[in-house]
This record gives C-alpha cells, structure tokens and sequence, in this order.
C-alpha cells in the first residue's frame, strides 16, 4: 500500500484520538518499517491491517468500523490530489464511475506499483448503483467509507450496503449505494 495512505492513516489518529494514541499503536505493533512513512514509499499491506487492528482493540471499534471510519475521513484528502478534470462530478454516481475508468488508472500510470481495486457495475437507476468491489485486500469496508465521504463532500445523503461479502462467506463483494 502506497505510503500517503499511512501518512493520512498517522494524521487521521492524531487528529481523531491525539499524538499519545498513534504512538501507543506504535508500541502495540511491530512494524517493519518501525511506523516511520513517507507518501512516495510502498510499504507492506500487513502493516495497515495490524494498525487498523490495533485502533480496533484500544478503540473498541470493529476492524470494519475502524476501516469504514478512516476512509470517511481520508476521502477529502484523496479529493485534494485527484488528477484534474474529476473536480467537475458532484454527483457521487458519477464520481465513482469517474474512479475506475479515470482516477485510479491515472494513479496506476503514475505509480505502477500501486494495486487498485476494480468496480464492474452491475446496474444503475436514477437512485441506486450496484458494483461489485474486486481486490485481493478485501477492503469493502474501507471502499464504503470513501463512498459515504464522497457523499458528504458532494451534499447527498446516501446509504451503503453490502449485498454481498466475502468476509461473510460470499465469493465477491457487492455494493449498493442508494440515494436517498
Ligand atoms: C469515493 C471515491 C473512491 C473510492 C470508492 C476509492 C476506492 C479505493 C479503495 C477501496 C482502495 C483500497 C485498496 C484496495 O481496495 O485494494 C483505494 C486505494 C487507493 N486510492 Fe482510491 N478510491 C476513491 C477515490 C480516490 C481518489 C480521489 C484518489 C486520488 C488520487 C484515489 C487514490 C487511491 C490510492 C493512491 C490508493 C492506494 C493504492 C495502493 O497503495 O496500492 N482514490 N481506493
């Protein structure tokens, strides 16, 4: 996982719980890279579930919650360094049309190494979007935080559901957004 997702998850903790609390999950995990991050490095996915874990137990927070809440919080900051030309969508629909077919593949031209989920959508109407969430992470839970993020930026109220998941025995994830 690229390093600007560990640099937000650092501020996202200090500004959320303090700098006392970040340097607790520190104590409480072991790192290989002993915590220290920088936006361009890629560091170990285990990382980010063992803090994600770590907020969890001394937050009492599912680790879904943990995740759901830090992507809630880390859309805007995503937004901030989005390639130009996607700050025209105030539509969440479209703007996550517009972050499988042009965010996140500028983002993958940029840094190849990044791995990023697909969406296949299944079906839209005027008010409901279904995709199925594809990666090997497993982060449907982080995906739906982004979502309910991007609606609060955007002014919509909306309700995320996961119709499918495979944290609970399903072969693929599946979302529905409603617009409410
Ligand atoms: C609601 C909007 C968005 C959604 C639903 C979304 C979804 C996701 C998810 C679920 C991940 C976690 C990785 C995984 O699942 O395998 C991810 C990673 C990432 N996304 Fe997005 N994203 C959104 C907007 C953006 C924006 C605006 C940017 C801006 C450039 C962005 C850049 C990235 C980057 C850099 C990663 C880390 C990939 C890696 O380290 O391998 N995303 N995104």
């Amino acid at each position: 996982m690229k390093g600007i997702v560990f640099v937000k998850l650092n501020e996202f903790v200090e500004q959320t719980w303090g700098l006392a609390c970040w340097e607790s999950l520190l104590a409480a995990t072991d790192l290989p890279s002993g915590g220290i991050y920088t936006s361009v490095m890629t560091y170990d996915d285990n990382e980010i579930f063992a803090l994600i874990d770590a907020i969890s137990k001394q937050k009492s927070l599912h680790p879904f919650e943990a995740q759901k809440t830090f992507g809630q919080w880390l859309f805007k900051e995503l937004y901030a360094i989005a390639p130009a030309g996607v700050h025209q969508f105030n539509d969440v629909f479209g703007f996550l049309r517009a972050v499988q077919d042009v965010i996140h593949v500028e983002v993958k031209k940029l840094n190849p190494d990044v791995l990023l989920p697909e969406f296949e959508f299944l079906e839209e109407t005027d008010t409901a979007l279904t995709f199925e969430y594809r990666s090997p992470r497993k982060m449907n839970y982080f995906c739906e935080g982004l979502i309910l993020g991007l609606a609060e930026y955007v002014d919509q109220t909306i309700t995320v559901t996961h119709l499918l998941c495979e944290h609970k025995g399903d072969k693929k994830s599946v979302i529905r957004v409603d617009k409410c």
